[in-house]
C-alpha cells in the first residue's frame, strides 16, 4: 500500500498542531517536513525547531526533507524519537555516502532526492544503500506548483531497477501532486505521496487528507 506523507510547508503556521492533528486523524503515513535555507533553493521556510514542538502533538513519523546546502552541519538537529526519514539533495551533498552512514548511524531511514532536472542515472550507484528516493516533480522551494510529467519517466526508471535487482528502496514524489494527477504517479510506481497545498491549501484538510489517504490505500 503506498503512503501519503503531507508537507506543512503548506499548513496554518499559527496552528500547527492542530493541523498536524487533523491530519492524523485521517490516517496519513507520515509529516513531511520541508527544511530551506535561502541558498540551495530561494526560500527560507523553517528549522528543527518547529518540527521538534510537534512531537508531544503526534505520533505520526517525521519525513524530513533538507533542501539545503551543507546538510552534513545540520542533520543532527533533525534526530529525534519520531524521525522515520532524513533526505538530502544530491546536488547539495558532495560525500552522500559519509551522509548515508551518518543518518543510518542514528537508526534513521535515509533518503537522496534530485531535481527536475537532475539526470536520474545519477542515484544509480546508491540504490543499494538508501532506504528512499526522492523525485523532485517542481523545482523546491516554494509548494502550489504545477507537476513536471518527465518525474513519471524517472519514476518508472527507478521502479523497473528496483524490481531487477530485487532492491527494497522506496520511491518518493514531491510537488504538484493533486487528486487528479496522483493515479498517474502511483501507476508509474511511487510508493509515497507528498502533498502540500492539495491537502493543507484545502478548505477542509482532514477531508482531503483523507482522499488522498484513499487513493493510496486502494493501491
Ligand atoms: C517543494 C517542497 C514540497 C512542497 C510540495 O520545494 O519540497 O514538499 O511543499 O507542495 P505542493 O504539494 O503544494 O507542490
Ligand atoms: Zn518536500
Amino acid at each position: 500500500m503506498a503512503k501519503i506523507a503531507p508537507s506543512i510547508l503548506s499548513a496554518d503556521f499559527s496552528r500547527l498542531g492542530q493541523q498536524v492533528g487533523l491530519i492524523e486523524k485521517a490516517g496519513a503515513h507520515l509529516i513531511h517536513v520541508d527544511v530551506m535555507d535561502g541558498h540551495f533553493v530561494p526560500n527560507i521556510s523553517f528549522g528543527s525547531t518547529v518540527m521538534k514542538s510537534l512531537l508531544d502533538k503526534t505520533t505520526v513519523p517525521f519525513d524530513v526533507h533538507l533542501m539545503i546546502e551543507a546538510p552534513e552541519k545540520y542533520v543532527a538537529d533533525f534526530v529525534t524519537p519520531n524521525t522515520r526519514f532524513i533526505t538530502v539533495h544530491w546536488e547539495a551533498c558532495p560525500g552522500l555516502d559519509e551522509m548515508i552512514k551518518k543518518i543510518h548511524g542514528y537508526s534513521i531511514s535515509a533518503g537522496i532526492s534530485i531535481n527536475p532536472d537532475t539526470n536520474v542515472e545519477v542515484v544509480m550507484p546508491y540504490l543499494e544503500k538508501v532506504d528512499m528516493i526522492l523525485i523532485m516533480s517542481v523545482f523546491p522551494g516554494f509548494g502550489g506548483q504545477t507537476f513536471i510529467p518527465s518525474a513519471l519517466e524517472k519514476i518508472a526508471v527507478l521502479n523497473q531497477v528496483r524490481h531487477d535487482k530485487g532492491l527494497s528502496f522506496e520511491i518518493e514524489v514531491d510537488g504538484g501532486i493533486t487528486l487528479d494527477n496522483v493515479d498517474q504517479v502511483l501507476d508509474a510506481g511511487a510508493d509515497i505521496i507528498v502533498a502540500g497545498s492539495s491537502i493543507f491549501g484545502q478548505p477542509d484538510v482532514q477531508k482531503a487528507a483523507g482522499d488522498f489517504v484513499k487513493r493510496a490505500s486502494e493501491r
